[in-house]
């Protein structure tokens, strides 16, 4: 903590040649203009009372679509070298809907910023939910072909692709514990959602792969998982917390199969074959969205309630509070070291398995245009971020989440992760204290 505070003044340290900086967003948190594409499952969600913090939708949400280039402008203006975004199936399946993501593209390469679209950012089309959604094998071919239409459309200036953003948090948050759309609490049944979603993976590199891609990765969330205690209970609760969060999606990307005892689970004739569509020749990179580590237990009565999430008692881990570190406004503990453990970790665990890892998104919540808690998160992280590197570990690209504030998903406008301020009344754009820290620190990088 002293450390990313003291530090915010000093110089980073210089990033090897080549390294991609970037910021992230994803169309549903931004994009509105909700008439031009069909409902997704957010859509759904969002209309249910008490899903979402004040009743908030995404209907304008930061009214992306018709301020694009106002958005492209304080990217250039940044001096990053790349942008993040997400591709809505919902609006690709709309007549004319990929025409939008064609404008966009044009813009970025006219103002020298790389477009990097992720394919998926949990926003599926309900007409696909309502046949099964991802309990259903047949969504994993469906986005294949989805993938292979929006390649088709971008891919003479789309070189750098994602296929599905945290699998993790959709299959936990939105199929596990129902705190997310589509809201199902299926718990451990939940399971197939994160199989298929690695099977749509596989199969949209595929699908990628043969429209001349050579440059994919996917977006998985990760973090240390820290043992509440010594004591076995505590370290078995980790463990299979860790496996859930980490391992389940990493496993099988990295390794071609899942941890212990987790393969049989999984729906499917062939989870082997199925493994290898998974793990074979499918990424270029490795993308890692870092936020924070977790310290997991037995399970407790009283931390039934976690970081505003409701875990169920018959879970057979519980979470418990970080003490000892300053906390975003979401309350969840500033670690930066954890980014660095992370990173040594997942690097021994895999060796040369391991491919070239980009962090894909990074940042905190937090009020305020003078954000200067945000400077020391990003200052702490990235020290971090450059000590994974001189310990070894291949790091090549880092983004921000997000380039501004916008619709955080259950916590609707409440939460602001931008570097850039959004007026929700007026759509004005303002940029904080931390975007002109980034911009310096980006021309120090390039002196
Ligand atoms: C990860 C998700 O990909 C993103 O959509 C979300 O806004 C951030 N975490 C912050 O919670």
């Amino acid at each position: 903590m002293i450390a990313a505070m003291a530090s915010s003044t000093d110089p980073l340290p210089q990033f090897p040649p080549g390294f991609l900086w970037g910021v992230s967003t994803a169309a549903h948190q931004i994009e509105g203009a909700v008439q031009g594409r069909l409902p997704s499952v957010w859509d759904a969600f969002s209309a249910e009372p008490g899903r979402i913090r004040d009743g908030a939708t995404a209907e304008v949400a930061c009214d992306h679509v018709a301020r694009y280039r106002e958005d492209v402008a304080l990217v250039r203006d940044l001096g990053v070298d790349a942008y993040r975004f997400s591709v809505s199936w919902p609006r690709v399946l709309a007549p004319g809907g990929l025409d939008f993501y064609d404008r966009l593209v044009d813009e970025l390469c006219a103002q020298g910023v790389r477009p990097v679209p992720t394919l998926f950012h949990w926003d599926l089309p309900l007409a696909v939910e309502e046949a099964g959604g991802w309990l259903e094998r047949d969504t994993a071919s469906r986005f294949a072909a989805y993938a292979a239409t929006v390649a088709e459309r971008l891919g003479d200036r789309v070189t750098k692709w994602i296929t599905l953003n945290e699998p993790a948090e959709h299959t936990l948050l939105g199929h596990a514990l129902g705190e997310h759309a589509p809201g199902r609490k299926l718990l451990f049944d939940a399971l197939p959602v994160a199989h298929h979603q690695l099977l749509a993976h596989g199969l949209a590199a595929g699908a990628l792969r043969a429209a001349g891609a050579d440059d994919i990765g996917i977006a998985n969330s990760h973090g240390p998982t820290w043992p509440a205690s010594a004591e076995p209970a505590d370290a078995e609760a980790a463990d299979l917390y860790d496996i859930i969060l980490n391992r389940l999606f990493s496993d099988p990307l990295l390794l071609g199969r899942y941890p212990d005892g987790f393969g049989d689970l999984m729906p499917g004739g062939d989870v082997e074959a199925d493994l290898k569509v998974i793990s074979e020749g499918t990424l270029d990179w490795y993308g890692i969205n870092y936020y924070q580590p977790t310290k997991a237990g037995a399970p407790r009565a009283e931390d039934a309630e976690f970081s505003g999430v409701t875990l169920p008692a018959e879970l057979p881990f519980s979470l418990r509070r970080i003490e000892g570190y300053p906390v975003t406004d979401f309350g969840w503990p500033v670690v930066p070291e954890a980014l660095t453990e992370l990173l040594t970790s997942l690097r021994d665990r895999y060796g040369d398995r391991l491919p070239p890892v980009v962090i894909t998104e990074n940042g905190c919540a937090y009020e305020g245009l003078d954000d200067q808690e945000r400077i020391a998160y990003l200052d702490g992280h990235l020290r971090a971020l450059h000590r994974a590197w001189e310990a070894g570990v291949d790091v090549r690209g880092y983004f921000v989440w997000s380039l501004m504030d916008n619709f955080e998903w259950a916590e609707g406008y409440t939460k602001r992760f931008g570097l850039v301020h959004v007026d929700y009344a007026t759509q004005a754009r303002t940029p904080k204290a931390s975007y002109g820290w980034l911009r310096d620190a980006l021309r120090a990088q390039r002196a």
